[in-house]
This record gives C-alpha cells, structure tokens and sequence, in this order.
C-alpha cells in the first residue's frame, strides 16, 4: 500500500513556513469574538453584541452526557460490529454525496457555536476567545475534507490508482482542543468512505458529543458514527487493539502513541496508530528580529490556553545579545505578568486553569529551579483548587537539561541563550519532538539558514507557533511528535492516508 511518505511530509511542512501565510483561502469563519475583547472601543456596537453573545454562552447549563458507556469486552464488539456493518453502504454513497453532506455539518456546527464554546469553556476549561476560532478551525476542517473526498473519487490523485478506505477508524482524541481535533479526525474519515468510533478524551466528553450531534443533525447516520466513553482498563484497551478497527487516528502524548502501538504491533499492515503526539518546542529570537513583535508572539504561544497545547512555546531562544536586552526582559515580565489569569466564566480572563491540579513534570516545572535556573516571573497557585497558576518564566535553562528537553505542557516558559544562530537551531533540533518552531528575525539569511536547518512540521518566521490554519499550514510533525505516515491534518494528504492504495497509487 502506498502511503505519504516521508518526502511528503517534508513538502508539507515547507509549505507551511511562512510570515505571511500562503495559502490560497482564507479562513472559513473569522474569529468573532476575539475581536471583541482586544482594545476597542466600549461604543463600537457590533462588538458590544460579541460581548454580549459570549456572556449568554458562558451562561447556558452544561448538558447530561448521553453517549454509551463500554462497560463490558461484549460492548466493544457491538459497536465495532455495528460500525463494520454500516461501512459498506456509507462508502457506497457517491463522494459528491458524503461531500455535501460534510457541508451540511460545517453549517450545524456553525450554527452550534454559542453552545459549543459554552460547553468547551465549562468542561474543558478553554477561554472564549480559544474556543471561538476553535469552532471556526472545525467547520475549516469539514469543508477542506468535502473537497478531498471529491479528489479521491475523481481527481488526479486516483488517476490510475485505486483508493479502498479502512472500513472503520477509532478517533481517540485529546482534552486540549476538545472540539476542533476530534471532529477533524471524525470527518476526514467519513470523506474517506470509513465509518467510525470516536472515544472522546475522559476530561471532555460533553464537547464531542455536542459537535457529533451536529454531524448527526447533518445527515450521518448513527451507525457510520458513534462516541462511545470506554474506560482504560481492558475494555479500552480491546477497543484500540480491536482487528477489526483498521485505524486508531490518535492525538495526544507519544506515551500513549506508544501504548497503542504496542498493543496494534501484531498486525499485518504494521501498527496502524497514526496521528500527532507530543512537542517541545522553541521560538529563536535573533538580534535583527522586532522585539515587540517577538515577545507578543512569545507571550502569546507560551501561555495560550495555558501553555496546554502540543504547539506552544515552551522555549525562548535568545541568540547573542537579545539574551542580554533589557528591553526584552522589561517587556517579557511586564506581559507575562499582565495576563489575566481566571475562570472562562469570567469574560476578562485571557489565561484560563489548566486542567487538573499540576503533578508530575509539569508540578516540577512550576516549583523547582534546575541548576543555573532562575525565575524572571515566578509562577503562582492563586486559588484552592491547585488549577489556576500565573504564567512563569524562567532562565538561565541549561542545555541538555529537563526543562531543555521535556514537554511539560502547562502555563512555564524557559528561556535558553545561544551564541549564534547555528548554535539556537541545534539547541531547537535536539528534542526527541518535532511540532512547532519559530524564528523571529528580519534578515533574509538567517531566515533561509533556520528554514534549511530546523526539523519541526509547523515552521513559523515572524509569527506566532500556534493556531495552525487549516490548508493553509497543515499540522503535524516529525520525530517523536509523529506517529504512522506523517500527513498532516488539514493537508493535502490527510484523508488519503486512511486508506489502502493499489500498487502503483502514490498520492502525487
Ligand atoms: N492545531 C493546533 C495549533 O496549531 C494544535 O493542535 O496550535
């Protein structure tokens, strides 16, 4: 079987390094309500209608959870059964068809948005200002994947090749973007032609539900999709290993891509676990770069959504005399000290609680100073329940050292110095991950030197490294921040890897 390749995913990710972004259309939805929020005038009256709109969306009541529990193995082979059962004529559809019927959804779950966000800011702890453009990203993703359901059924990708989408794919998504990821994952496989089980993260299970009622009020029937909660015992675990699950399209810490795996080895196509897993990862800021710019862009990935997404920043790379700047430094505590840290309820808060009380990596990158470190703006615990901190930042990050090199994933920035450009990207480069990477600089050379040298999938020059937009940066990445054949969500090959391609089929 063909499959995108390595060399495929190396074009992708070329394609996504840009300062300003290339692609050919812009967003489906505009972010709405981030605008609302920025500093505008009080008088302006269709932002007041924003605020307004956001303040009945934080207001509505959470929803029962209504999805089936697996309780039992004899569960797991019901639903796979019924999900194998329904593929057939679900693929029989004609892809002009499944295409429409994916708009349709990208219109219901547009229409869903006050309720989405409403239940993404109460169960996932996500700000309105990050669940707005997550919804956007979403219907980003059903519309993108109508038009590759087309080219698979009738474009050049086929030409002479034929396409057998895997008769049923198991979704198993994360926490952070609890909406835009499961159902990207959801609707590339129906353009496919597969039908699928979704297995929302245990943290967020009323926002899968919430965005899979809307593909449902679409039209998709509820056999070719079902969301199932399974707990992680034996009963998840014959889920994911399941024979007759062709595909686990998995987003979240490559810990767990390598659990699956491990229990998929035995196959015959080889573990078919495929998806983006974890990051560590660095913005390089060079002495030609544009201070402001670059500590906005920082600040921005560092502590969106509380540092708890595979994209943020979790490293500043200082080269030469930026990592001596007392510009920079006034400038980087006096934002990492104004952000305001709170509850999504509370419409002012820009960073919301992480998820749960810190523990493990990230409890340590909050509270311990590694040798040669020091805090530039200590992180705080601001209330009794242990998940709203203010953001830290920290310096002095040795290389080669556990803040250098591990994924914490929370609201910690650290700050490492380089003496050279080369010496930034080696610094950048030698994490086992590979997601996302930024350089800010204004010289033309060091930007070809980094672009040449770094080894993410997301590149960004002069921009902020999160919030990858769909088709215009295809997501994913290299290293241990991958698992199975690489193409990224949101690409030109993603829906063509949930498949099988005859002999001579190699996506063009
Ligand atoms: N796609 C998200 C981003 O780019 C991460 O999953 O930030």
């Amino acid at each position: 079987a063909a499959m995108p390749d390595q060399e495929t995913r190396f074009r992708d990710s070329v394609d996504a390094i840009g300062s300003t972004p290339t692609g050919p259309r812009r967003p489906a939805e505009p972010a709405r309500i981030a605008d609302a929020f920025a500093n505008t005038p009080d008088s302006d009256p269709a932002l007041a209608e924003h605020r307004e709109w956001a303040a009945r969306a934080v207001a509505e009541p959470m929803p029962e959870l209504t999805s089936r529990h697996l309780d039992t193995v004899a569960d797991v082979e019901e639903v796979v059964a019924t999900g194998r059962a329904a593929q057939a004529g679900w693929a029989a559809r004609p892809a002009a068809e499944r295409a429409a019927l994916l708009r349709d959804a990208a219109r219901e779950l547009d229409s869903r948005r006050q309720t989405l966000v409403s239940v993404m800011a109460a169960e996932g702890g996500k700000t309105i200002v990050e669940s707005d453009p997550e919804i956007s990203e979403a219907v980003d993703f059903a519309r993108y994947y109508a038009d590759r359901a087309l080219e698979l059924e009738d474009g050049p990708m086929t030409d002479g090749a034929s396409f057998t989408p895997f008769a049923l794919t198991l979704i198993t998504p994360p926490w952070n973007f609890p909406v835009a990821i499961p159902i990207g994952g959801v609707l590339a496989s129906l353009a496919a032609g597969s039908a699928v089980i979704i297995k929302p993260a245990p943290q967020t299970p009323a926002c899968v539900e919430e965005a899979v009622a809307a593909l449902h009020a679409a039209g998709v029937p509820a056999d070719v999709l079902q969301v199932v909660r399974a707990p992680e015992d034996e009963v998840g675990q014959r889920l994911v290993s399941h024979e007759d699950v062709e595909a686990v399209v998995l987003t979240g810490g490559s810990e767990t891509a390598r659990l699956f795996a491990g229990w998929r080895a035995g196959r015959e196509e080889g573990a078919r676990v495929l998806g983006e897993t974890s990051g560590k990862n660095a913005l390089v800021i060079t002495p030609s770069a544009d201070i402001d710019l670059a500590v906005a862009d920082l600040v921005s990935s560092a502590f969106g959504h509380a540092g708890q997404k595979c994209s943020a920043a979790s490293l500043g790379i200082l080269v030469g005399s930026v990592a001596d700047s007392p510009r920079l430094r006034r400038q980087l505590v006096d934002a990492a000290s104004s952000v305001t840290v709170g509850w999504p309820s509370d419409l002012g808060t820009r960073m919301g609680p992480v998820i749960e009380p810190p523990s493990g990596k990230l409890l340590r990158a909050l509270t311990t100073l590694e040798p040669g470190e020091s805090w530039l703006v200590e992180p705080r615990q601001l209330d009794d329940t242990g998940r709203l901190w203010s953001p830290g930042v920290k310096e002095g990050v040795a290389p080669g050292s556990f803040f250098h090199l591990t994924e914490v994933f929370g609201p910690v920035l650290g700050l490492i110095r380089a003496d050279s450009l080369e010496e930034a990207i080696e610094l950048q480069n030698a994490t086992d991950f590979g997601l996302t990477g930024g350089l800010h600089s204004l010289d033309e050379s060091e930007i070809q030197q980094w672009t040449d040298a770094v080894e993410v999938g997301n590149g960004y020059v002069n921009r902020h490294i999160t919030g990858a937009i769909v088709q215009r940066q295809s997501f994913g990445g290299w290293k241990s921040s991958s698992i199975g054949p690489g193409a990224k969500a949101g690409g030109p090959n993603y829906v063509a890897q949930l498949g099988t391609w005859s002999a001579d089929g190699l996506p063009t």
